[in-house]
């Protein structure tokens, strides 16, 4: 039995390329595409590279080529359906087993669309068309939304209409019907209606793009109807799963760190036609892990903003402690408050685009913050209090997965607590002198260092044989004039060298005029320091280690020049491009 395309697509869908060779390879961004070491051959420049807006891979060594399942197979050695299953799973997905009962599942979950996707053309044109429709459309007229974000969204708008619903009846099962939610049956009339009827209606998209639920607003607000109705979770709809208006903005992902998390419909209506495209919501329940999960494979930075009063202010609380436990490295969790009474909506609408997304910037604060300000606001100056606080930050901070933000959260939970005993903690503030900003240099340090490339650190070292052998770099000047660097502030500080080495006669290497911390960073990352230290006064020896380093740093110019090609070949495809790569790699293997 075949596994349904829809099924694989699906996989596809949840998971980029990039997602899944990350997790056996490690890649670095390089423009639109990822480079890194081929998995298919043992090599020290990397030649394999990565494109998920194409959703493929290639290897110039070994022009091996393909997708997600075409890796998985080859790098785990697994068959095609092994492969299938361990990505399934990966995102998130059931595995697919061909039974009796996946096959009438499978059925059932076809006329399932079918019918929603019927249900939903019908009435979004309906809203144009009938006049029936009068009252839907001024309404949406007066919450300022224009044709083009009506059909972006594909906003409908039911009335009970006989007709169709006759039509829909004629054409599928009862019991097909019945599991859409969309009718159910009035047991006073007898009869199946339409459970929005006399509502506009916002088709909830799976992640593939299939309507498979629907909101509805009412048109008035009124004490006896509810504002907004969702369908029924059903086989096919599980409310914590979804996010509405993923299917638009996973397209995004490519180009777009952020993601906006917001409440309703309207937020996301609003925002986008304010031109905030990266939007979703969570359509009013409680944020899951599962939806933080999904948010995380596609944007680096999710931004949950909830609506500016106090349902919005706790549901964002509840949103936190959930979300943390989900928090990875490289990923952030920020948390926008709006000014009181706003939300997303009304406020982009008033404030535009540009306001929106610099409030954003300068207000968003970081999940952990967020957490220890709500909890620091309640505590009161008495020990139950504090010891009651402190237990639960410590609890919270427990939940985290990930090891490396479990401690760091934790270390900044303390170093803020430590504030509130000074004396009794006098020996933990000692060895944590600055507590409050501990997350954020610890973070720091290993952001700089993940910054530099093994390129930058070879040109430490080259410069750091430079500063601290000046009269020998003298006397051997032609070795290193020729010499290119490729990161700008290392080339400032070469050529100042170059100078003042000119300029000296006997003495040695005068003040070099340039930033410090230039010369700073050169003398903290060297990798060179130690070997050097050892051999200070073996010239021959420096020499070989300067003559080494010189040639890797050509030897990366060459590369530079080779990963240019490799993403013009994965555009063209061209023979002459592949050529003109093979030239360069003999050469790179010559040297
Ligand atoms: N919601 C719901 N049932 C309600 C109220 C709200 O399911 N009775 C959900 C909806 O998904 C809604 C979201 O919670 O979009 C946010 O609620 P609210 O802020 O009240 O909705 P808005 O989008 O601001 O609604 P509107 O602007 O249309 O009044
Ligand atoms: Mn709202």
């Amino acid at each position: 039995m075949k596994y349904p395309k829809e099924y694989l697509q699906e996989i596809k869908n949840r998971l980029k390329t990039s997602t899944v060779v990350s997790k056996t390879v490690s890649l670095k961004k390089r423009g639109k595409e990822y480079v890194g070491l081929s998995p298919f051959k043992t090599e020290k420049t990397p030649s394999f590279t990565v494109n998920d807006e194409k959703e493929f891979y290639h290897c110039f060594s070994t022009a091996e080529h393909g997708n997600i399942f075409d890796f998985v197979m080859k790098t785990q050695n697994l068959r095609f359906g092994e492969s299938v299953k361990y990505l399934a799973n990966l995102a998130g997905m059931r595995p697919y087993t061909f039974s009796k009962e996946d096959e009438i599942r499978e059925e059932k979950w076809n006329k399932y669309k079918l019918i929603y996707a019927k249900y939903v053309e019908f009435y979004h044109k309906y809203l144009f068309k009938n006049s029936l429709a009068k009252e839907a459309k001024d309404y949406l007229k007066n919450r300022n939304l224009t044709v083009e974000e009506v059909k972006k969204f594909k906003i409908g708008y039911v009335s009970n209409d006989e007709n169709f619903k006759e039509e829909i009846f004629k054409e599928f099962t009862e019991s097909e019907i019945k599991e859409t939610g969309l009718f159910y049956f009035d047991e006073n009339k007898k009869k199946y209606v339409d459970r929005f009827r006399d509502r506009v209606i916002f088709p909830i998209n799976n992640i593939s793009g299939d309507p498979i639920a629907l909101g509805g607003r009412i048109l008035n607000d009124s004490k006896y109807l509810a504002k907004y109705i969702n369908s029924p979770e059903t086989p096919f709809f599980k409310k914590g799963n979804n996010l509405y208006n993923l299917d638009f903005t996973r397209k995004l992902s490519n180009n777009i760190n952020n993601i906006f998390l917001v409440e309703g419909y309207m937020d996301v209506v609003g925002l986008s036609k304010n031109k905030v495209d990266n939007v979703v919501a969570n359509l009013g329940t409680s944020l899951t892990t599962r939806q933080i999960i999904t948010l995380s494979q596609f944007f680096h930075h999710i931004i949950i903003c909830f609506d500016g009063d106090e349902s919005g202010y706790k549901a964002a609380l509840r949103s936190a402690e959930n979300s943390i436990i989900e928090l990875k490295p490289e990923k952030e969790i920020s948390f926008l408050f709006l000014p009181n009474k706003h939300d997303p909506d009304s406020f982009v609408n008033e404030k535009g685009k540009e306001f929106f997304e610099n409030f954003s910037k300068s207000n968003s604060v970081p999940i952990h913050k967020f957490i220890f300000n709500h909890y620091s606001k309640d505590i009161d100056d008495n020990p139950s209090s504090r010891a009651i606080f402190e237990k639960k930050l410590r609890s919270i901070s427990s939940t985290i997965k990930d090891e490396f933000i479990r401690k760091y959260v934790l270390e900044y939970f303390l170093g803020k607590i430590s504030d509130l005993t000074p004396n009794t903690n006098f020996k933990y503030k000692k060895n944590y002198s600055k507590p409050s900003k501990s997350l954020k240099s610890t973070q720091n340090f290993y952001n700089e260092t993940k910054s530099f490339t093994a390129i930058d650190i070879k040109e430490f070292s080259f410069l750091y044989i430079l500063l601290k052998k000046s009269k020998l770099i003298k006397n051997n000047f032609n070795l290193i004039e020729n010499v290119k660097l490729f990161s700008s502030e290392n080339k400032l500080l070469f050529e100042e060298i170059i100078s003042q080495t000119n300029k000296f006669e006997n003495s040695d290497i005068g003040n070099l005029k340039i930033d410090q911390s230039l010369i700073d960073r050169v003398l903290k990352y060297a990798s060179i320091k130690h070997i050097l230290t050892k051999n200070l006064n073996d010239d021959q020896k420096i020499l070989e280690i300067l003559s080494e380093l010189i040639r890797d740093l050509k030897n990366y110019e060459l590369e530079l020049r080779i990963s240019d090609l490799e993403s013009r070949f994965s555009k063209d495809l061209s023979e002459t491009t592949f050529n003109e790569l093979k030239e360069l790699k003999k050469l790179q293997k010559i040297n």
